[in-house]
């Protein structure tokens, strides 16, 4: 029996990985989360708000691994709320890791691609992070926080994350393209972003895999395809017999976001591949298998 502690269990990806280590009789999984659960995938939950506590060696003792999940991961938000961004994103991630070194205890820290600056290449676990936001810059310092502190830690890096949400209301790019072209809506789609996309469904299996097969080191976990952020649209439109008329494609200069974004990410996923067996699927399966099964 492996026992976890995740953090953010209520969160878009807590949730998957909540609801997969359910599902698996060899792991008993604690979460913890800023508000009360809003599921029932937990063994056991508890409501613990990570900036009104002081995260000691004790509370993580008991666990063989901490998948640290939580974060202000709104960008805009942690642009206009700086001092909250630094405390939740950073100052929580590395008191997780001085608890961690000290316990023995195995993390398992969830980055961003947002750490890179966005430039069309591939990027690979070793090239060099400089972001252009300050939740990329949170996400960064927090990176050489649990690297530095934590020698049995790994981190893990996914791209805009996608897929079905399990409970509550949080969205992502094919849940809010679906539901807006299903309700006849009009919406612009910026043609110059380009991602790897990683599925969420895909993301918190590889993740419960590092949490068993123990590894250290960085990782970047991604989808198959690099695409503009307008060509998914267009896929999903295609994927859900939607209306792709009503997709208009944009420049990125005509939305008035707060915080710049990196225009490109491009990750391979070959390295989680060799070490993990991590399946990096196409756009259009990962959508296949939501249309599948009613998502
Ligand atoms: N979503 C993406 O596209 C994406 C892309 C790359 C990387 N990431 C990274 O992936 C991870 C998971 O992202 P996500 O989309 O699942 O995020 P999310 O849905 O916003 O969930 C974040 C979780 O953090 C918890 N949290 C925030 N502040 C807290 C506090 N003060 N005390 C306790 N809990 C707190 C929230 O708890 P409550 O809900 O209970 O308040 C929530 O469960 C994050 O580290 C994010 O930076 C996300």
């Amino acid at each position: 029996m492996i026992k976890i502690l995740l953090t953010g269990s209520n969160g878009f990806l807590g949730q998957h990985i909540a609801k997969l280590a359910n599902a698996n009789k060899h792991i008993h999984l604690t979460g913890w989360s800023g508000n009360r659960s809003i599921h029932d995938y937990c063994d056991d939950f508890q409501q613990v708000n990570l900036l009104s506590v002081d995260i000691l060696a004790q509370m993580v003792e008991k666990f063989d691994v901490v998948i640290h999940t939580a974060a202000l991961s709104q960008v805009d938000y942690c642009e206009a709320h700086r001092d909250e961004a630094f405390r939740v994103n950073l100052e929580v991630s590395r008191q997780l890791a001085e608890a961690c070194r000290h316990s023995g205890t195995r993390l398992i820290h969830i980055s961003s691609d947002f750490v890179f600056p966005g430039k069309d290449t591939l990027v690979t676990e070793n090239d060099k992070t400089d972001p252009v936001n300050y939740y990329g810059r949170t996400k960064e310092m927090a990176e050489l926080h649990v690297q530095n502190i934590c020698r049995q830690s790994t981190i893990i890096r996914p791209v805009l994350i996608f897929g079905p949400t399990l409970a509550g209301t949080r969205s992502n790019l094919v849940l809010w393209v679906k539901k807006s072209l299903a309700a006849k809506q009009n919406i612009n789609v910026t043609t110059d972003h380009f991602r790897t996309a990683t599925y969420v469904t895909d993301l918190a299996a590889m993740t419960l895999q590092v949490a068993q097969i123990p590894n250290r080191g960085i990782y970047h976990a991604c989808g198959a395809d690099y695409l503009s952020v307008y060509e998914m649209a267009l896929k999903i439109a295609e994927a859900f017999h939607l209306d792709q008329n009503l997709i208009t494609p944009v420049h990125s200069s005509s939305f008035t976001a707060q915080a710049p974004r990196p225009a490109c990410t491009n990750f391979s996923a070959e390295k989680a591949s060799r070490d993990f067996g991590f399946k990096s699927r196409s756009f259009e399966e990962a959508l296949s298998e939501m249309r599948l099964n009613k998502q």
